[in-house]
């Protein structure tokens, strides 16, 4: 599916495809507790978000150099450009790579080497939005913007991700209050398995301007009437619901039901190495199991852009 589209929620860490993390491996003298790539893709059965986390923050191991992370940033922006993806807000987890002596200006000047000429190389144009991980300490969020201040010129916004359950979006009041006050965009991982008073939380407390997932709003008829009212994009990962188990099919995906209530859905991947799609195989998915027609996807695909933090010029452009 090639249909232009921006893709809003997408982990640079989650598209470490199994061949290059061998590749990577070998490069850097790590050994990886796997015999080869087949091998390591049997792990990719997850019983939920944790299962998935925990072999996701294994194979960052692979990832020490800034030529590692351009190598990253470059195999997604091709498949990315491929799948028809325009812009690409692309998330990275610092504090994952700092707790293992890898740091920012590694990660950033790394994934900079790719994303400072991915128009030119790929036709896709790309913003870097930081997260925090919700389960490390409010403290440690704090320390990691710190860190992150020499770059601010290349990062558009904050985000929060990692295990949400026991995590609500308060416990980052300081660092998100903080992070606006450096003129930073702010979006937020909220109702992924988490209740749908996080993703209120995260609107009133955090003051994001997307949601990402916010798939349990369904449950709360008052919450989805105000993310109606109030044009709240949520960037929605079909695949990853269904391989982290948060919907037990495709076919039951509440997207269309979202769709018609008024939301603005937007559609993504993720983290396509290991949820078995990118953004174009996210949109062909959902268009199959969910039986969508050709004005619902050019509506997901307008969403995308109206959603992104792109000018409206660059909107126009990109369609
Ligand atoms: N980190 C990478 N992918 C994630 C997801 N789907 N939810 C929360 N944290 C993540
Ligand atoms: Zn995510």
């Amino acid at each position: 599916m090639s249909l232009p589209k921006a893709e809003l929620h997408l982990h640079i860490e989650g598209t470490l495809e199994p061949e290059l993390a061998f590749e990577l491996a070998a490069r850097n003298g790590v050994s990886l507790p796997y015999a080869d790539t087949d091998e390591l893709r049997e792990a990719y059965r997850f019983e939920d978000l944790q299962s998935f986390l925990n072999l996701y923050y294994e194979l960052m191991a692979v990832l020490r150099t800034e030529r590692d992370f351009e190598d990253l940033a470059n195999a997604y922006l091709a498949r990315a450009a491929a799948q028809g993806v325009r812009h690409a807000e692309i998330f990275f987890d610092p504090q994952a790579h700092l707790a293992r002596g890898v740091g920012m200006g590694t990660v950033v000047e790394g994934l900079w080497r790719a994303l400072g000429k991915s128009e030119e190389a790929h036709g896709v144009s790309t913003q870097l939005i930081l997260c925090f991980l919700r389960d490390e300490s409010a403290e440690s969020a704090l320390e990691t913007l710190q860190a992150a201040k020499p770059y601010l010129d290349r990062i558009v916004g904050v985000g929060l991700d990692s295990a949400e359950v026991g995590h609500p979006p308060v416990k980052f009041r300081e660092v998100y209050e903080a992070a606006a006050a450096l003129g930073l965009r702010r979006v937020a991982h909220a109702g992924e398995e988490g209740p749908p008073e996080y993703i209120t939380e995260a609107l009133d407390v955090l003051g994001v301007e997307r949601i990402d997932h916010g798939l349990r709003c369904v449950e709360d008829p008052a919450l989805v009437e105000r993310l109606v009212r109030e044009r709240v994009p949520l960037t929605l990962c079909p695949l990853s619901n269904v391989r982290l188990r948060t919907v037990d099919v495709l076919g039951d995906h509440p997207l269309p039901a979202m769709l018609e209530a008024g939301l603005l859905c937007t559609v993504n991947s993720d983290d396509p190495a290991y949820f078995g799609g990118y953004a174009g195989d996210n949109f062909d998915a959902v268009r199959q199991a969910l039986g969508l027609s050709e004005d619902q996807l050019r509506e997901l695909a307008r969403n995308s852009f109206l959603a992104s933090f792109l000018e409206h010029d660059e909107e126009r452009r990109a369609r």
